[in-house]
């Protein structure tokens, strides 16, 4: 059976196609642009693109299942072609599909529930792979410079996300369900960067900043105003769910989520 993904070159695509690939299933992934892909040997790479639906029609062919993206373009805009991409992914006999959620309801997941498609939605809270953002300060400077040291996070391991994705495509009994997942425990920033320190055997600083610092420096970044305002409502003042461990990992896979400190040294080499 061929699965085909999209978002396949993200954070999170790249584990789920890693993941079918060790459970040996055969793998077609989606890009804009296939000559950047960087994906292994044995997968097949098609190019297309959903914000133009037409192109997916050789992608579609003979797939079982597909595990679809709900934004399109760098800023993660809500994918207005949705419907049709899920037209086209019913017409193609496609059985299961799986969507990595987004912050928001996003079109894609409206158009699946409308089809006969077995599907199952995947809402991660934050990435443990953010923690790559401190990877330059620490390798230069070993200080890292945020605001928001109380706030607590109960960050995922994307190559959890991409495991539970997998199991939902290829395995019965996920479909219909909304899969909220979270990692084994929630942490503050300093815990975080005390836990990196350990894994590259150095002393980190955590510094804080005030939110006023903080927007400055976004701003000065490029950030938008209302990406800035994002970023300060989800890391200053976070919704229950970011840090609210909850099971479903565990649950789907029959063993425990990855805690950061094997994220931090599985990654240890990015911040030396
Ligand atoms: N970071 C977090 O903590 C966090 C937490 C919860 C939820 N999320 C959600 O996760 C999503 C981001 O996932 P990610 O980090 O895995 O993504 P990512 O690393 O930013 O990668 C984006 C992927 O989307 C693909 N893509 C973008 N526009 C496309 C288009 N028009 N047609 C086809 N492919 C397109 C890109 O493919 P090519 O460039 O190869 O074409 C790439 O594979 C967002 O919805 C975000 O809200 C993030």
């Amino acid at each position: 059976m061929t699965y085909l993904v999209t978002g396949a070159t993200g954070n999170v695509g790249r584990q789920v196609v890693e993941q079918l690939r060790r459970d040996g299933h055969s793998v077609r992934a989606l890009t804009r642009d296939p000559a950047s892909a960087r994906l292994p040997e044995d997968v097949e790479v098609v190019r297309g693109d959903l914000t133009r639906p037409e192109t997916l029609t050789d992608a579609l062919d003979g797939v079982s299942g597909v595990h679809l993206i709900g934004f399109s373009g760098d800023d993660y805009a809500p994918l207005e072609t949705a419907a049709e991409v899920v037209e086209r992914v019913a017409r193609a006999g496609v059985r299961r599909a799986t969507v990595l959620k987004g912050v928001q309801g996003e079109p894609v997941e409206e158009a699946l529930q409308a089809t006969d498609l077995e599907w199952t939605f995947v809402q991660p809270v934050e990435f443990m792979s953010n923690a790559l953002d401190w990877a330059g300060a620490i390798r230069s400077g070993g200080e890292v410079r945020e605001p928001f040291p109380e706030a607590l996070s109960a960050m995922v391991h994307e190559g959890d996300i991409g495991a539970v994705i997998a199991a939902a495509l290829t395995q019965d009994g996920h479909h219909g369900r909304t899969y909220l997942l979270t990692g084994p425990e929630a942490l503050t920033k300093p815990d975080k960067v005390r836990i990196l320190g350990e894994a590259i055997g150095r002393d980190l600083r955590y510094v804080e900043l005030t939110e006023q610092q903080a927007r400055e420096r976004w701003a000065a970044e490029g950030y938008a105003p209302e990406t800035i305002d994002f970023f300060v409502w989800v890391h200053g003042d976070p919704p229950e769910e970011g840090y609210t461990v909850v099971p479903t990992v565990e649950k789907v896979l029959g063993r425990p989520a990855r805690t950061f400190a094997e994220w931090a040294a599985e990654h240890a080499a990015d911040f030396r």
